[in-house]
């Protein structure tokens, strides 16, 4: 199937990255959001990322105005009908997903295919709420999503090899270099990831070293370009914890236990540099 239209739904973080990536790449984009303040927030993010490319002499005015003119924001899921390939970026919740994916399932050309942004979610179960799972699978982005080469591309038990074919030629034409994963919590990257993460906060707990020395050590010492805790605070702390309890509850495996000051700084709403405080201030 040749990919013309893609649909994203919600504009954060991820949405809107995902959104920008698929207008620079050329595809007509539709990104919808639940409201206009929201909307207005994700395509504010995405023209700004175009101005400061343009300002730094990355783009050109024509560029900017072609992928302007190629990206499109929505409240109405109904404009996804013509979609050819949808991109879920909703809050990493399994209740919402699966609200959303019959949705989906009930709006979208028979064969549209239905893609999953989740970090550890079980693509499976989103699948199985739908009348076409052989079309659904994961495809991750990592942030910033304009930048970063790699997508996971996730496969379920009833993701067909057509699917796979297309959404791999799909992620190339994005710029990605795709890898593959089986739908088992945190695909590749997150099931290593993770405990990285939580061990430096506990280290942190345990009063090893500062976050500052801590996040040094690693850049330094294993040229990695964020330390764990600025790497935190970019991805979200909220984010990381909701993976590590997608993973934990999977395995049951200590590894992945959130930490308890990673659970009392999300409950207190330091998310990390969207909120304007992590383990940094922003
Ligand atoms: N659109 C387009 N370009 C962007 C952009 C955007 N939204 N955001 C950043 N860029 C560009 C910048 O313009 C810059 O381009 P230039 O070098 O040509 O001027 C380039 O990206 C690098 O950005 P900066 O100069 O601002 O900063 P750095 O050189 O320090 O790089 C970084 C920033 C790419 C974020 C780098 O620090 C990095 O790779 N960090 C690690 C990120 C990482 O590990 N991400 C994965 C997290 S895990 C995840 O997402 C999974 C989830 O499920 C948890």
């Amino acid at each position: 199937m040749a990919v013309q239209k893609v649909g994203v739904v919600a504009g954060g973080l991820m949405g809107a990255g995902i959104a920008q990536t698929c207008a620079q790449a050329g595809y007509e984009t539709v990104v919808r959001e639940v409201n206009q303040q929201l909307l207005d927030k994700g395509m504010a993010r995405i023209y700004g990322a175009w101005e400061t490319m343009a300002s730094k002499g990355k783009l050109n005015q024509r560029q900017v105005d072609e992928y302007r003119a190629r990206l499109h924001g929505t409240l109405d899921m109904a404009e996804f009908a013509d979609c050819d390939v949808v991109i879920e970026a909703v809050i990493e919740n399994m209740e919402e997903k699966l609200r959303l994916f019959p949705a989906l399932d009930g709006i979208l050309k028979p064969e549209a295919l239905i893609l999953s942004n989740t970090s550890s979610l079980s693509v499976t179960q989103m699948g199985a709420v739908t009348k076409r799972p052989d079309k659904i699978c994961g495809l991750h982005f990592f942030n910033p999503a304009p930048v970063m080469k790699l997508v996971e591309i996730v496969q379920t038990i009833s993701t067909s090899q057509a699917t796979i074919d297309t959404v791999r030629q799909f992620a190339l034409s994005l710029g990605k270099t795709p890898v593959l994963a089986k739908d088992t919590a945190g695909f590749i990257v997150n099931f290593l990831l993770i405990p990285y993460l939580l061990a430096a906060i506990r280290m942190l707990e345990n009063g090893m070293a500062s976050k500052e020395d801590i996040d040094t050590a690693m850049k330094l010492g294993c040229g990695y370009p964020m330390g764990p805790f600025t790497l935190l605070d970019y991805v979200g702390l909220d984010t990381t914890m909701w993976a590590a309890e997608a993973i934990y509850e999977e395995y049951k495996d200590p590894l992945y236990a959130p930490p308890p000051l990673l659970r009392r700084m999300v409950i207190s709403g330091m998310y990390g540099r969207k909120s304007g405080r992590g383990f940094y201030e922003y």
